[in-house]
């Protein structure tokens, strides 16, 4: 089975990061030129995704939006010559196929991923969360993919996080598995309330599930904080079935938090092609005053 669809849930409401997002989506804000969701997007399609499904609830039209054809603007910069422009954004309507889903209450994420199953349908799916943006030489999406090619069971990305972040995550306990960096998922429990588990692997927001979650997800009842939690539903697949934790090669950033979101300008914007080297030169006169 090969992995062709991606889901990215941007249902929710951003509470971190008021008052910025009392307005404006979370996943629209900008990280040094496009808003974190076109990361994300590019990431999926550079890992050969085919078909993005987008879960959405009110007020995020700006999403759809952002990766639609604009008519208006685009006839806009050709006549006035701003052909590179022009060119960029319209580069965004075409880079994959993106269809979109409303989950109605705000249930928690398991219940989010729920809502996708008839789009999804019986085929292995990738998921990558908006607020996990991951510098990385293969995009993360893609290293998990080539994974699941491998062993063909749910994969979840980890990272090592400290004693006191434990509480903050979903965490995996497991054993070493034959292929590195990867672990045999034996439980996971989501936001752990601290001393109550030794395990530093901390689930980051990228997954590929088998389909055999959407079933599982049908009978999964509210956990941690009243939501319905797809790390319960993952331990009750993981009863089933294999399912294997993947320390991925690269470097997160949580940009749904406010510290994190400013690693991350810093982060992509020494990386940006144009604005790089002077961005780099700023940032050495800043430290040199500190
Ligand atoms: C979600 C998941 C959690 C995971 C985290 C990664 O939590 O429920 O298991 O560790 O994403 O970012 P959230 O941050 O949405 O509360």
């Amino acid at each position: 089975m090969r992995v062709r669809k991606a889901v990215i849930p941007v249902a929710g409401l951003g509470t971190r990061f008021l008052p910025a997002t009392k307005a404006i989506p979370k996943e629209m804000l900008t990280i040094v030129d496009r808003p974190t969701i076109q990361y994300i997007v590019e990431e999926a399609v550079a890992s050969g995704i085919e078909q993005i499904i987008l879960v959405t609830s009110q007020g995020k039209s700006a999403i759809e939006n952002h990766f639609d054809y604009d008519f208006q603007l685009e006839t806009f910069l050709k006549a006035k010559n701003k052909f590179d422009l022009c060119e960029e954004v319209s580069h965004i309507s075409n880079l994959i196929d993106i269809v979109s889903v409303r989950q109605k209450k705000p249930l928690g994420l398991g219940h989010a991923i729920w809502t996708t199953r008839n789009v999804v349908g019986n085929e292995p799916f990738a998921v990558l969360l908006g607020d996990d943006l991951v510098q990385s030489h293969k995009p993360c999406c893609q290293q998990m993919i080539d994974l699941f090619d491998d062993v063909q069971e749910s994969i979840v990305a980890i990272q090592r996080v400290s004693k006191e972040q434990t509480r903050n995550y979903g965490i995996v306990e497991g054993e070493p598995a034959e292929r590195p960096r990867t672990f045999k998922v034996e439980r996971m429990v989501e936001k752990p309330a601290p001393g109550t588990t030794n395990s530093d692997m901390a689930i980051i927001g990228r997954y590929i599930l088998r389909p055999e979650i959407f079933d599982i997800l049908d009978k999964t009842t509210p956990g941690h904080g009243g939501e319905i939690q797809l790390t319960d539903a993952l331990l009750a697949l993981s009863r089933q079935r294999s399912m294997f934790a993947y320390e991925f090669e690269g470097t997160r950033f949580d940009a749904g938090d406010k510290l994190g979101y400013l690693k991350a300008i810093v982060a992509f914007g020494l990386r940006h092609t144009v604005l790089g080297g002077d961005f780099r030169r700023h940032l050495k006169e800043v430290a040199a005053n500190l």
